[in-house]
């Protein structure tokens, strides 16, 4: 079956909801979504956007914090795109909808590790949610824009260095669709579904970073994987997020004894940036053997925190922990892809017609570790550039032919077992040789057990009928290869990736690219 639009947008999160909303109302617009529609990281998004909002605060200062956190390795053009489009970002989210919490008739800003300033605005630490149910809000009833929830994209059509749509799963009949657009806009998310304790949820697999690298994208600075430090400590939480802004409004991480630990390693303390935080947490369970270390707001009055925090404390007592007044058990997990597909400052690939918007991008924005509420903002900025660089355009009426799949050579696989142990020991071997603390020793063995689970999904892919497990699986391994290849290129330790065999920072900023030969 082929399917014909003006612009095949690959993923429904803030990134791509946002993409949709800005492109111009002449435009056909396919969607899609391989789960329901809202699922995707931008729905459990906590601690809020950060701007500009203040009179305080200024451009200068944002972007100084964000370059310094980056490790060195920001984008400077980048970053000041961002950062002086925040506060029409935040006013456009809120004509839409989006009820930013407010005290005494202002924003209430809150702050998060690297900021210097109060610039965080939220809703409560439930922002995600009112984003992306405003964003749908506006797109649902729009006759151009056109909703496939439970579709999944398998490969982007590409001939000659442009793209022209994708392969897409239809998960319901189980149909290989052809979706032909003029132009395509990947908004796939991130990849820390790699690691085997991870905030993010399971849509995270790294699909899109993994389809550009097969269609011949840069795929830029993969090493640098954000770990957060504070992920819910409980068998079955599955890595809730405990939000940096606990952080921000004083919360403090303790030993299992109550002893303070964060003053030993940043002066910064508890708003250090990530890496460090995350460091500092490897570092102090790994020295005495703790399992988690905790994070304690008990000293905050409790309606104060009910108010504040209403989604963790409700979270956290449905797991027996009243965070007024006991110790929050916390680790560090995936969080965040800094790197992805190279893209420019309207988010154009270096694929014709292709565009990447959000954590599957690499705009340079974050370098090598991204400021704490920096990812929103990126993907409500850059998604308009995009969108504004697509509605500039005169699209053409003709639309290129492509092949239908072709699945005659491929039988049912009796055998759906082997995906899940090979998904399994992938995001074992990344936990255990690719993640805070990293060494060549380490980092190869992890190269050559990925290399050898590549061989078998290849050749189940060779086999079997496609499934949106192997699809997953497939996009995984790929992605893990490049975190891995990119890690083992970096011989220096900077921002997130620290390798205890070259523990210095070089002279030189270099960005890691990743292409397929
Ligand atoms: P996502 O929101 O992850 O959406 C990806 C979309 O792509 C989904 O719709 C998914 O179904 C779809 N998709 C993926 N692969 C395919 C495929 N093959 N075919 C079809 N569809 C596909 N950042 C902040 O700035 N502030 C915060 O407070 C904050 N809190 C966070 C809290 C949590 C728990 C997490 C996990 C992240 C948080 N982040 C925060 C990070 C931020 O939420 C994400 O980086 C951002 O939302 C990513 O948005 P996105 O649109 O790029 O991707
Ligand atoms: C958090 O609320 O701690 C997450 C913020 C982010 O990832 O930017």
């Amino acid at each position: 079956m082929q399917n014909k639009f003006d612009v095949l947008i690959i993923g429904t999160g803030s990134a791509g909801l946002m993409s949709a909303l800005q492109l111009s109302d002449e435009l056909s617009v396919a969607m899609i979504a391989k789960d329901e529609i809202l699922e995707g990281s931008s729905y459990y998004a906590q601690g809020g956007i950060s701007a500009v909002l203040s009179a305080d605060d200024d451009f200068e200062s944002h972007i100084a914090d964000t370059l310094a956190t980056g490790g060195g390795l920001g984008d400077e053009a980048a970053v000041r795109l961002m950062v002086e489009q925040a506060p029409n970002a935040i006013a456009a989210l809120e004509n839409i909808g989006v009820p930013f919490t407010h005290k005494n008739g202002k924003y209430h800003l809150t702050t998060e590790g690297g900021h210097s300033s109060k610039r965080v605005a939220h809703v409560a630490d439930k922002t995600g949610i009112s984003i992306q149910t405003s964003l749908f809000n506006q797109i649902k009833n729009n006759p151009n824009i056109h909703l496939f929830e439970n579709f999944i994209a398998i490969d982007l059509l590409i001939k000659n260095q442009h793209c022209s749509g994708a392969y897409i799963l239809n998960k319901s009949t189980q149909q290989i669709e052809c979706f032909i657009a003029h132009k395509t806009i990947i908004a796939t998310g991130g990849a820390s579904k790699a690691y085997l304790y991870t905030s993010n949820p399971d849509t995270s697999t790294g699909d899109g970073i993994a389809m550009a690298y097969r269609g011949g994208c840069e795929i830029v600075n993969m090493e640098f994987t954000q770990f957060h430090p504070t992920c819910l400590y409980h068998p079955h939480a599955k890595s809730f997020l405990i939000s940096e802004a606990l952080r921000g409004e004083g919360a403090k991480l303790v030993l299992p004894n109550g002893d303070k630990f964060m003053h030993k390693y940043d002066s910064r303390e508890e708003l250090a940036p990530r890496d460090i935080v995350a460091r500092a947490i490897d570092s102090e369970m790994k020295t005495n053997g703790f399992d988690c270390v905790y994070l304690d707001i008990s000293f905050k009055d409790k309606s104060w925190i009910k108010q504040h925090f209403p989604n963790i404390f409700a979270k956290c007592l449905s797991f027996g922990i009243d965070i007024s007044s006991q110790l929050i058990p916390v680790v560090p997990a995936a969080h965040y892809t800094c790197g992805g597909i190279d893209t420019d400052l309207n988010a154009c690939s270096k694929i014709g017609n292709l565009y990447a918007v959000g954590e599957a991008a690499h705009t340079g924005a974050h370098g090598a570790n991204r400021m704490a509420s920096n990812s929103l903002l990126e993907c409500i900025v850059f998604a308009k550039s995009c969108a504004e660089h697509i509605n500039a355009q005169k699209l053409p009426s003709a639309y290129p032919r492509f092949e239908e799949w072709d699945n005659s050579k491929v039988s049912l696989s009796r055998e759906q077992v082997v995906v899940s142990h090979l998904w399994d020991e992938i995001r074992r071997i990344m936990w255990n040789f690719v993640g805070i603390v990293r060494s060549n020793k380490r980092l190869h063995s992890a190269k050559i057990h990925l290399a050898q689970i590549q061989i078998e999904v290849n050749e189940y892919y060779r086999l079997y009928l496609i499934s949106s497990d192997l699809i997953e699986l497939r996009n995984l391994i790929t992605s893990a290869q490049i975190i891995v290849k990119s890690a083992i290129g970096r011989t220096e330790s900077r921002g997130l990736h620290y390798n205890k065999d070259y523990p210095k920072q070089a002279n030189k900023s270099i960005n890691t690219v990743v292409k397929k030969l």
